[in-house]
């Protein structure tokens, strides 16, 4: 049996939390007024699960949230929330916080979420004494720029069949939720998306979102962003965000492209990602986007360190000196992508030009950035 904590200061909410949670399987429930109280509960914590009402101060249970994932890494904690904001989705996820539930929805929403964070819990196995098996755990990279036709979605679909040709076992997401477009470079039906990963939010767990993946021929597998423009406001940062850390456990690689803006759902993905590769082209406006949006990310508090830039079209007739780029930017630069008419025949294709002409320059580079993202870490000579 599962156990579940509930904290706030409102009986109230406490016991209509707690309807919630014992509908959605066999749990056993305790809430308390305060945090600390909750804590201080003897076999605290063997807990699965926290939930934070809204009547805690959020300040407290961010911190509290911080203190249980690195106290206590099997505890989900989700908060119910007064009021969504993107700033404090992204403080909550930097504090491990499972979910974050907004209070001012309609109680059966709010119930669901509850329910849903039940389930997705799993019971602790009881220690046998042996080594217990470890989830394998993938790194995810995100593909971004505030810029649209920069490249991104062309990198993305690239270094990533290009990775699983290496070898590597990797899913590629469309996170560019409206317009997305890796279905059509990849030559994907997409029978199945995120969209309806999401319809069955309440229910999906790692194995469950494994069905939603489409395999392409290079090996990868594919998260496709919704059919239709308007489906994408049911893919909200929170679920994104708790589906890319469930995809974590499917691959050794998740590759994120992304939409060309900077709203909460491409902030999820970077508040999740071990790397970020902003792709510019070399015209004055992409330079320019690049370094606000870069300085843009280091105030939101993101490490630079994490954030590598590609340089797509390197060559083209706009030519800036790359070195006053690099400055400009003030960015390591790891890649340096040609222009070339193979690209837009590739993508009309529906095959990477990594798998249409492999021994293109252009390729060259693509399979270059793919083997740095490999081996992060490793210096492995000049960039492409
Ligand atoms: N290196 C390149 N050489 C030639 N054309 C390119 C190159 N990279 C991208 N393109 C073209 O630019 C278009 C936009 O690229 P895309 O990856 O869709 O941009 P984004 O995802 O940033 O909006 C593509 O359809 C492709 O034809
Ligand atoms: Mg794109």
């Amino acid at each position: 049996m599962r156990s579940i904590l509930i904290v706030d200061a409102d009986a109230g909410f406490c016991e209509r939390a707690r309807a919630a949670a014992e509908r959605a399987g066999d749990v056993r429930v305790e809430s308390v007024p305060t945090i600390d109280g909750a804590l201080a509960l003897k076999g605290a914590a063997d807990s699965e699960l926290l939930v934070v009402g809204p009547g805690i101060c959020t300040a407290d249970a961010l911190a509290a949230a911080g203190t249980i994932s690195r106290a206590h890494p099997d505890m989900a904690v989700v908060m119910v929330v007064p009021e969504e904001s993107t700033d404090l989705l992204r403080q909550a996820m930097r504090a491990g916080v499972h979910d974050v539930i907004p209070a001012d929805r309609p109680w059966e929403e709010v119930a669901s979420a509850i329910g849903a964070a039940v389930s997705s819990t799993g019971e602790r196995p009881q220690p046998t004494g042996a080594a217990s098996e470890t989830v394998r755990r993938g790194r995810t990279v995100t593909v971004f720029s505030t810029k649209g036709g920069v490249g991104k979605s062309v990198v993305a679909c690239n270094v990533a069949a290009a990775l699983a040709g290496m070898g590597a076992d990797v899913i590629l997401v469309d996170l560019d939720l409206q317009f997305g477009d890796t279905g059509i470079m990849l030559d994907l039906k997409p029978e199945r998306t995120i969209f309806d990963a999401v319809q069955c939010y309440e229910r999906l767990d790692a194995e469950m979102l494994r069905g939603f993946l489409i395999p392409h021929a290079s090996g990868l597998r594919v998260l496709l962003a919704p059919v239709h423009p308007e489906d994408a406001d049911a893919v909200t940062a929170s679920r994104v965000a708790s589906i890319l850390g469930m995809l974590r456990e499917l691959a050794e690689i998740v590759v994120v492209d992304t939409s060309a803006s900077f709203d909460d759902v491409v902030l999820a993905a970077i508040d999740v990602s071990d790397e970020v590769y902003a792709v510019a082209t070399m015209d004055v406006a992409s330079i320019k986007n690049t370094r606000v949006s870069l300085q843009k990310l280091a105030q939101l508090g993101y490490d630079a360190g994490r954030t590598k830039v590609v340089l797509n079209r390197a060559d083209s007739k706009v030519w800036l000196d790359l070195g006053e780029v690099e400055q400009s930017i003030d960015a390591e630069t790891i890649a340096r992508i040609p222009s070339d008419r193979l690209v837009p025949r590739s993508v009309n294709r529906g095959v990477p030009v990594v798998i249409d002409a492999p021994r293109s320059a252009v390729a060259r580079s693509l399979l270059g950035l793919a083997r740095r993202i490999m081996t992060e870490g490793e210096v492995t000579g000049d960039v492409a």
